[in-house]
């Protein structure tokens, strides 16, 4: 499908977008292995979070019929909640999840391979989940997937115990787990799904896990786990997790994803309007890209109103912005706006100066390689952008117009509708719905907030 954007008016108002995928992935496997029945609302009906969803269920006994449920959106319930969701559905259809958890111990060897669809984190947080069961069982993806690197996630499971073993370094990847002892790892790269996988092993280890992270990363698998009871210690950029750990069931309220929002940020910052999302995930872990954009010169404003599962929730607001700026991405402030990297370089575009985003290798590993679509997209939409090394360069260059591919990548896809806005003339993204796997809803949202957006064929 084709998205055709035409470009002018103003992004502005009030809006809600879909909850956090990475908590959601997190919330989900922790209902499934919880012990008792635990509701969960505001899970994204995105496709990545269906894929946890459905893998999970394989996995499970009392919990299936509602994962299954929930992750092929079941046809309508008596609430009334919508039965599908697209690229031309809307954004704030949701459907409470209830999930009859019976404890680790209770997880059951699946009949086929669990199919993680395009989401890494799925993968690798459930490699690290399963690593603690007594059975065998093998993971897939979709081609993006099956390019990924695993074995940062296998090797410390397999010093834990587990037996992992990867497809020259990808998937499929076979899980036998079982009897898991508690380590000290040291990843070579940051990333909060290694530190994840290895933290979900080492709660239901014996013994004491710790992870010594190069560089910060999102916290939600720390969070959640000690919101639930776990021992949690986390000091000098290490986290450590006491083995021997079965969650409790839990209710919450998944908060919006605030990568999402940061789509919906740039284009409000691209056309100098006033926009407040609210019901927002505030963890500071996941607000590296305000920073940026506040060197950048756009203002926003954030308030938390409450926590959920001990994530802090509230209202983003960006004040009318104009005037942007170049800056520089540093390679240890990276990993903090990791998922933000393509619509930031976007907004570069109509900024003075250059903008760099410095040691990006981490982005050739993602669901595409973010360096080569981002620049080949920037270039495409008539923009200046390229690849040095490893770092990205944007230069700002009003962009004239033009297509550009998503590769099936949903953040490329959603970076460059929303830089479209700003364009001179309007711009065509192929590939559009890919922006289902983490924001079902984002054209129509966009649309709803002024933006005039065409779905073609
Ligand atoms: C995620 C961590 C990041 C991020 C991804 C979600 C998570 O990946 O890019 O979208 O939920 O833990 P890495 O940990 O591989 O950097």
């Amino acid at each position: 499908m084709r998205a055709r954007i035409t470009p002018g008016g103003s992004i502005g108002g009030v809006a809600r977008v879909p909850g956090d995928k990475s908590i959601a992935h997190r919330w989900l496997i922790l209902a499934a292995t919880a012990d008792g029945t635990s509701r969960v609302v505001g899970l994204p009906p995105s496709l990545d979070v269906r894929s946890t969803a459905s893998c999970l269920a394989e996995v499970t006994t009392a919990a299936r019929p509602a994962l299954e449920a929930w992750s092929r959106n079941a046809p309508d319930d008596a609430e009334g909640h919508r039965s599908t969701w697209n690229v031309e559905g809307s954004g704030s259809v949701e459907m409470p999840l209830e999930v009859e958890g019976e404890g680790r111990r209770a997880l059951v060897e699946p009949g086929r391979p669990l199919d993680c669809g395009n989401s890494g984190t799925a993968m690798r947080l459930l490699v690290g989940t399963l690593a603690a069961s007594p059975f065998r069982c093998e993971l897939i993806g979709d081609e993006s997937l099956s390019t990924r690197p695993m074995e940062r996630v296998a090797e410390p499971l397999r010093a834990m115990g587990a037996s992992v073993r990867t497809t020259d370094g990808h998937a499929p990847v076979e899980v036998r787990g079982g009897h898991l002892l508690g380590i000290a790892h040291r990843p070579p790269v940051a990333s909060a799904q290694v530190k994840g996988a290895v933290l979900l092993a080492g709660a239901a280890a014996e013994g004491t896990t710790t992870v010594a992270e190069p560089a910060p990363t999102r916290d939600h698998t720390e969070r959640a786990l000690a919101a639930l009871g776990a021992d949690i210690r986390t000091a000098d950029g290490r986290v450590s997790v006491e083995g021997g750990f079965q969650p409790g069931a839990f209710a919450g309220t998944v908060p919006g994803d605030v990568s999402s929002a940061a789509f919906l940020v740039a284009a409000a910052a691209l056309t100098g309007s006033e926009l407040t999302l609210v019901d927002v995930g505030l963890n500071p872990t996941r607000l590296g890209f305000l920073e940026v954009i506040a060197r950048m010169g756009v203002r926003t404003e954030i308030h938390v109103d409450h926590e959920e599962l001990g994530e802090p929730v509230g209202e983003l607001r960006v004040a009318a912005s104009s005037g942007l700026a170049g800056t520089t991405v540093a390679a240890d402030e990276l990993p903090l706006v990791i998922d933000e990297v393509p619509v930031l370089a976007l907004l570069a575009t109509v900024a003075r100066g250059e903008t760099w985003f410095v040691d990006a290798a981490e982005l050739r590993v993602k669901e595409s390689d973010r360096l080569a679509g981002v620049a080949d997209g920037v270039r495409s939409l008539g923009g200046h952008a390229g690849v040095e090394g490893s770092d990205l360069v944007v230069a700002g260059h009003r962009l004239a117009g033009g297509r550009a591919d998503a590769r099936g990548d949903h953040r490329l896809a959603m970076a460059f509708a929303v830089a479209a806005l700003a364009a001179d003339a309007p711009c065509e993204v192929v590939g559009i719905e890919a922006a289902d796997v983490s924001f079902p809803g984002f054209v129509p949202l966009l649309r709803s907030l002024g933006a005039s957006v065409e779905v073609l064929g």
